[in-house]
């Protein structure tokens, strides 16, 4: 039974209430230890405390190395039946999306850089990933609320989050490690211009968008395959804190936005987010100035509109939170049919990432936990064994001493396979970056859409961090910006005592390929 009231007064001990040890053997006294006489000393054969003891001993897993402080709660996508005004099945043959049905769901919000019970209004992207239990199986969207990264290539994330998380000298975060990284990184310029903007603090979870942040796929039942964004906006609206607005939040909670989701939920006030998603042909798309499969790129709505697929409800809280919360496990290969992966650099890595960390991190039987198993579809596996294993489910008819296959003895077969036709890849091995970076447009373009007082916002966030870096990072810096926006870098410059003509016979970064724009601009430094 749920135990989350404490009565002041103890109540008369009932049967069904004692407490008990993991052995079920009731506990008729957790005062004390046994000792000889009451000044000790301990004696050791003490089972009860030795359990006690010990279990206390092994109670936390480590924590998740990015994301580590979130919150799980539960709830249902109410699918439409359609991608915008089309039939879903133009697109996807993925079960969830066919017709107006409900699909139960987990989501968990988090935070990324600090530890898990770090200040929840810190200025980071926040983690938005949606576990929904399909008939065919789970489906893991593990998205944050901003709708691009820092990086493009899996191989750079280890650095970039070494950068952000703390000195591993004095452990405190150093803007200067930070900003030495971001700015021989150009392609995170467009992260930090929504980073550091008024969206950088989300006032709650419930007052955030989410995004799925890499490209994926969808396939139709013919096999043809579509690149696709998935987007979460939020009923109640976006809502963000200035920097002074969070600095008197964490003084006095540094868990605002999981008790602002858990009450709302625990009162009847169910935060819903509409789910859209973009499409795109799946191929490379020569006519736009940035690729398809770079995750430093939002596609622009206009060229690619947003279209409704359904809705999602959050309304049950968990139970327990070490069991659904710090074991919940997400990831980006946990797709079901009809989804597929795009060859995106960021998603390949992720979906090695996800699941090795876990295995490490929960255990090799991760999967059997409640909170990670399928809901919608059974499981019919000869994986079995490793620690902790618990089931082994035996599907109907089957004969289980048949743990392999194939088999002519009653063992597990091979599904149907289904159509799966994308474009044709060629190329040789190599290590490369990609051809359309155009690093500085798109931050550009969000600089250009800001009102002022965003802009005023942004300008007074990042000077003020940048303040604290040495000269060369700043310099560096201030020529990013300015090869954005000439009042960007103009006004976090003045705030660090930097003008256009300290920077502008800077060389570009080695390997950087600068646009005619971005050339043009360089040249007006001058
Ligand atoms: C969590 C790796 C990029 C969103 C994690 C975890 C790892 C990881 C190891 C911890 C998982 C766990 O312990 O259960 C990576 C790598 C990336 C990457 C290698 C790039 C190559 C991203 C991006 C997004 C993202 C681009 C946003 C779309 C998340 C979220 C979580 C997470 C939301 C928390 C999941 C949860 O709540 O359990 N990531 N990540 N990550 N990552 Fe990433």
């Amino acid at each position: 039974m749920s135990a989350r009231k404490t009565e002041g007064t103890r109540p008369a001990p009932r049967s069904d209430r004692f407490l008990t040890n993991r052995q079920g053997h009731v506990i008729a006294d957790n005062q004390s230890q046994r000792t000889v006489g009451s000044r000790g000393p301990a004696t050791l054969e003490n089972y009860q405390f030795l359990e006690k003891i010990s279990h206390f001993d092994r109670e936390r897993i480590p924590e998740r190395v990015v994301h580590a402080r979130g919150f799980v709660c539960y709830g249902e996508f109410e699918a439409t039946g359609m991608i915008g005004n089309e039939p879903a099945s133009k697109y996807t043959r993925a079960k969830l999306f066919q017709e107006k049905k409900t699909t139960p769901l987990a989501v968990r919000f988090s935070t990324v850089i600090g530890g898990r019970d770090s200040s929840e209004v810190a200025r980071d992207p926040r983690g938005f990933a949606v576990k929904f239990y399909t008939e065919d199986g789970n489906w893991d969207l593990v998205g944050n609320n901003l709708a691009i990264f820092f990086i493009r290539d899996a191989i750079k994330f280890p650095d970039v989050i070494h950068s952000l998380k703390p000195d591993p000298v004095t452990f405190r975060q150093e803007p200067n490690r930070i900003f030495d990284f971001m700015s021989q990184t150009p392609e995170t310029m467009h992260m930090l211009t929504h980073l550091f903007s008024p969206r950088g603090i989300p006032a709650s979870y419930r007052h955030m968008e989410g995004f799925g942040v890499n490209t994926y796929k969808m396939v139709n039942v013919a096999g043809e395959t579509f690149l696709v964004k998935y987007h979460f906006h939020p009923r109640d609206g976006v809502a963000s804190l200035t920097a002074d607005e969070a600095a008197k939040v964490q003084g006095q909670d540094l868990g605002s936005a999981s008790k602002d989701l858990f009450t709302a939920i625990e009162v009847g006030n169910y935060p819903q987010w509409d789910m859209f998603v973009q499409i795109m042909d799946d191929h490379e798309h020569p006519e736009l100035d940035w690729d398809p499969l770079d995750d430093t790129k939002i596609w622009p709505e206009n060229d690619f509109p947003l279209r409704h697929v359904g809705t999602m409800t959050l309304n049950r809280n968990v139970e327990d939170f070490f069991n659904e919360n710090e074991q919940i496990a997400m990831g980006t290969g946990v797709l079901v049919d009809g989804l597929d992966f795009s060859d995106d650099k960021m998603l390949v890595g992720r979906t090695f990432s996800y699941s090795d960390t876990q295995r490490y991190r929960v255990g090799p039987n991760y999967l059997q936990l409640p909170v990670n198993q399928p809901k919608g579809s059974s499981v019919a596996t000869h994986q079995s064994g490793g620690q902790m294993s618990h089931y082994r489910e035996i599907a109907s008819g089957q004969n289980p001493s048949v743990n392999y296959e194939p088999s002519i003895h009653d063992g597990l077969q091979e599904a149907e396979r289904r159509p799966n036709d994308p474009p044709e890849i060629k190329g040789r091995l190599t290590r490369s970056v990609i051809e359309r970076r155009n690093d500085y447009v798109q931050a550009r373009a969000r600089f250009c859409t800001m009102e002022q007082w965003e802009r005023d916002d942004l300008i007074q966030n990042m000077g003020t961090l940048l303040a604290e870096c040495e000269r060369d990072v700043q310099e560096r810096m201030v020529w990013h910006f300015l090869l954005v926006h000439d009042e960007y870098g103009r006004r976090v410059g003045e705030m660090l005592g930097i003008g256009p003509s300290d920077v502008h016979e800077m060389d570009p970064l080695p390997g950087q390929v600068l646009t005619d724009e971005d050339q043009r601009r360089l040249t007006n430094l001058g």
